[in-house]
């Protein structure tokens, strides 16, 4: 019998999963999409989204995998066969070709952390960027050969993400999280110590928090929130309930998702307060508004914090190292996470040792990867993030709690493994969010973003209608909609493989009287 890898203690496990949930996702999405959304309003609709999805879903998937104890696919295999299984793979497929793109944006970092030092962008950090560090290709969907100056440093991040997977669960995920996550948040609360401390900074803060409650009518903002928490809390990808199901037999499941919850809001609201600090401080220099300033992203990250590092009155080019150093941290504790989920699935589904897997899926994923160290790579990630991120992610959280709460009816099965085992019971508010609230909003949401993407209804620059960022429809059907489709495809035909009996069979899951109520 295959001894399943587990936690060493329950600190290691909750720093994992904060680590997988604080990621770039939290320093350079959700200051702009707060801003954006209403500011100190936003909090609003985000506790909200917090409170009725994120929250309630983790602590959903933490039950599926602490009760399968499996990867995805086998835990919702175990759950309700084939007719579940599927819904793993997909989050599975949907993290791998996550884990691409990811590994190259950790890649820049790495690099920008060593650009630090000398401030090697110059004046110019857009130039420098789209045209020295990406060599940019000038027409979206071209791939235009590799950039070497990209895909050395991708190379160093699969290099570390593969050793520490390799190692294993206790001595390679858990003892780097213990080391990563207390450092990343010694080096972040630097730069926002730093960052609140410049001149100006109020100014930016007041961008930030200042409540606008007029945006609260607009539903679109209740939908970003939506949209950012999933990303946000690595939920719907497969990744939770992988790391849940390594957990013993004897774990807190509520709790341990209320303190991953909002571990990963505070580190979300540091990064906001460091954020705008910062482009306050940018906006005084330059003497404009902060609403000229602040952006979201690949910009924010690699052109608007260089110029925020040249005008540092001291100390600029250590501020700009801790800053790109947190980049890189928090983006390494998520990859991990994200690499984890097939790890896992192609060990269960096909009976191999954990460590052919880690050779096998690692080195696909990095491989692929390789697509984004091209001339092209910026669009083909900006356009694949987009797709994946609401036709995979938002997509999956949408059908598993649906699924769940109508047609397997877990949720009663679910509420009694949790509460036997948490110190917080779960009760009513629970259900009522994943049988009503989430599929109703989120249902809301994919039927604006099927509409907004088929009809092609996004806002362009100049204010007419048209794609994604005015990309091509060819762009967008072999950049976007495939690979979203891809994932989802490969997630129904890797159902289609048979498991072996022995797998099925093989932990110490064993189905009793009340799992089949
Ligand atoms: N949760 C991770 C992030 O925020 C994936 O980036």
């Amino acid at each position: 019998m295959k001894q399943r890898s587990q936690w060493g203690t329950r600190a290691g496990f909750i720093l994992a999963a904060v680590g997988s949930a604080v990621g770039l996702g939290n320093i350079w999405r959700f200051p702009y999409v707060a801003y954006e959304n209403g500011g100190g309003a936003f909090f609003i609709p985000y506790l909200f989204a917090l409170l009725t999805a994120g929250i309630p879903i983790l602590i959903m998937e933490f039950t599926i995998g602490h009760k399968y104890r499996g990867s995805a696919p086998l835990s919702f295999f175990r759950m309700g066969g084939k007719r579940a299984e599927w819904m793993g793979w997909w989050g599975i497929f949907v993290s791998f070709v996550i884990s691409t793109y990811y590994a190259v944006i950790i890649a820049w970092a790495m690099k920008y952390t060593v650009y630090s030092f000398n401030m090697a962008w110059g004046s110019d950090t857009q130039s420098f960027l789209f045209g020295d560090v990406l060599k940019l290709a000038e027409t979206p969907g071209d791939v235009g050969g590799f950039v070497p100056g990209v895909l050395l440093p991708l190379i160093l991040v699969w290099a570390i993400a593969f050793i520490i997977l390799f190692a294993g669960v206790k001595r390679g995920i858990e003892l780097a999280n213990r080391i990563f996550i207390p450092t990343l948040v010694v080096v972040f609360l630097l730069v926002v110590i730093r960052a609140v401390t410049l001149d100006g900074a109020l100014l930016g803060l007041d961008a930030f928090f200042k409540p606008d409650l007029s945006k609260l009518a607009n539903p679109t903002v209740w939908v970003a929130a939506y949209g950012h928490i999933f990303f946000s809390l690595s939920i719907a990808f497969a990744i939770m309930i992988t790391y849940s199901s390594y957990l013993p037999k004897k774990s807190d499941i509520t709790n341990n998702a209320f303190i991953t919850g909002f571990a990963n809001s505070a580190f979300e609201l540091l990064a906001g307060i460091g954020i705008f600090a910062a482009l306050g401080f940018m906006a005084t220099q330059a003497n404009v508004a902060v609403a000229d300033v602040a952006s979201a992203g690949v910009g924010l990250a690699f052109v608007v914090f260089p110029q925020i590092i040249n005008e540092m009155p001291g100390m600029n080019g250590i501020f700009g190292a801790l800053f790109f150093l947190s980049l890189v941290l928090a983006g390494l504790t998520s990859l991990i996470s994200i690499s984890e989920t097939y790890i896992a699935g192609i060990a269960d589904k096909f009976n191999i040792s954990r460590s052919k897997s880690v050779i096998f899926t690692v080195g696909l994923a990095a491989i692929i990867s390789t697509l984004f160290a091209t001339r092209g790579g910026l669009f083909f990630l900006d356009v694949a993030d987009y797709f994946i991120n609401q036709f995979g992610v938002a997509a999956i959280g949408l059908v598993e709690v649906v699924l769940i709460a109508w047609f397997f009816r877990k949720v009663d099965v679910f509420e009694r493994h949790a509460n036997a085992l948490s110190d917080i019971q779960i009760r009513s508010w629970w259900k009522i969010c994943l049988g009503f609230i989430t599929p109703l909003v989120l249902g809301y949401m994919m039927f604006g973003l099927i509409r907004t993407n088929v009809m092609k209804l996004h806002e362009q620059p100049d204010g007419s209608l048209g794609n994604y960022e005015g990309y091509s429809d060819a762009f967008i059907l072999y950049g976007g909609w495939s690979v979203a489709l891809f994932a989802l495809a490969m997630g129904i035909i890797f159902t289609l493989f048979k498991w072996k009996q022995n797998t099925i069979e093989e932990t110490d899951y064993v189905e009793t009287k009340e799992d089949s109520l």
